[in-house]
C-alpha cells in the first residue's frame, strides 16, 4: 500500500498542508509538487492539494484529478482565502470531486490559507468585491497550527480507511 502526497501551491500554504498530511501517513509514501509527480501507477492512495482560484480548481490540478486511471482512491485537500465553509470555497472542492471520472473520492480537507496582499489590492478596485476582500483578509496566518493539526488527522482517517 503507497500513497502518493502532491499538490499545487503558488504562495505555499497549500505546500504547508501537504507536508503535514505526509508526515502524518503511516504507509509508504512520496510527496511532490503536481508538475514533478511520478507516474500513479503503483500507488493505491492520491492526495491531491490545490489553492481555491476563482471558486475554482487550477487548470494543472484538474488536468491531473481528470487524468487519473481507474482503481486510485483520491483524497482532496484545498486551501482558500475564505471562512472555512463558505459556500464557493465547498463548490470548489466539490468540482474538484466531479472531476475524478474513474478515480474513487474517499475524502476531501479544506482550511483557509492567506491571501497574497497583492491579489487583495487587485480585487479592491472593483467595490462588488469588498466583502470578499474583507473576508479574505481574515484568513492572515492561515494556515496556522490547528489547521495543520486538522490536516494531520485527514490524512490518518484517510490511511485507515484505505488500508
Ligand atoms: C489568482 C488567485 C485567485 C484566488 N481566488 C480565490 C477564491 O476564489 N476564493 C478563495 O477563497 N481564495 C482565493 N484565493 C486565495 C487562495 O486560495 C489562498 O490564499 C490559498 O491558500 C493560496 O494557496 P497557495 O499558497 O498554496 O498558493 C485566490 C488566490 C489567487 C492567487
Amino acid at each position: 500500500m503507497k500513497a502518493l502526497v502532491t499538490y499545487f501551491s503558488r504562495t505555499g500554504n497549500t505546500k504547508k498542508v501537504a507536508q503535514a498530511i505526509y508526515d502524518a501517513v503511516t504507509i509508504e509514501k512520496t510527496i511532490a509538487p503536481v508538475d514533478d509527480a511520478p507516474p500513479t501507477t503503483g500507488y493505491d492512495v492520491i492526495f491531491c492539494g490545490f489553492p481555491v482560484h476563482a471558486h475554482s480548481v487550477p487548470g494543472k490540478i484538474s488536468s491531473f484529478i481528470k487524468n487519473l486511471p481507474e482503481g486510485k482512491k483520491l483524497a482532496l485537500f484545498s486551501t482558500h482565502g475564505s471562512l472555512r465553509h463558505n459556500a464557493f470555497a465547498k463548490t470548489a472542492i466539490e468540482h474538484a470531486s466531479s472531476l475524478a471520472k474513474k478515480a474513487t473520492v474517499i475524502g476531501t480537507f479544506s482550511c483557509r490559507g492567506q491571501v497574497e496582499d497583492a491579489i487583495i489590492e487587485a480585487l479592491l478596485k472593483k467595490p462588488e468585491n469588498k466583502a470578499w476582500c474583507e473576508e479574505a483578509r481574515g484568513a492572515q496566518g492561515h494556515p496556522d497550527d490547528a489547521d495543520l493539526a486538522d490536516a494531520r488527522d485527514f490524512a490518518v482517517k484517510m490511511t485507515h480507511k484505505v488500508k
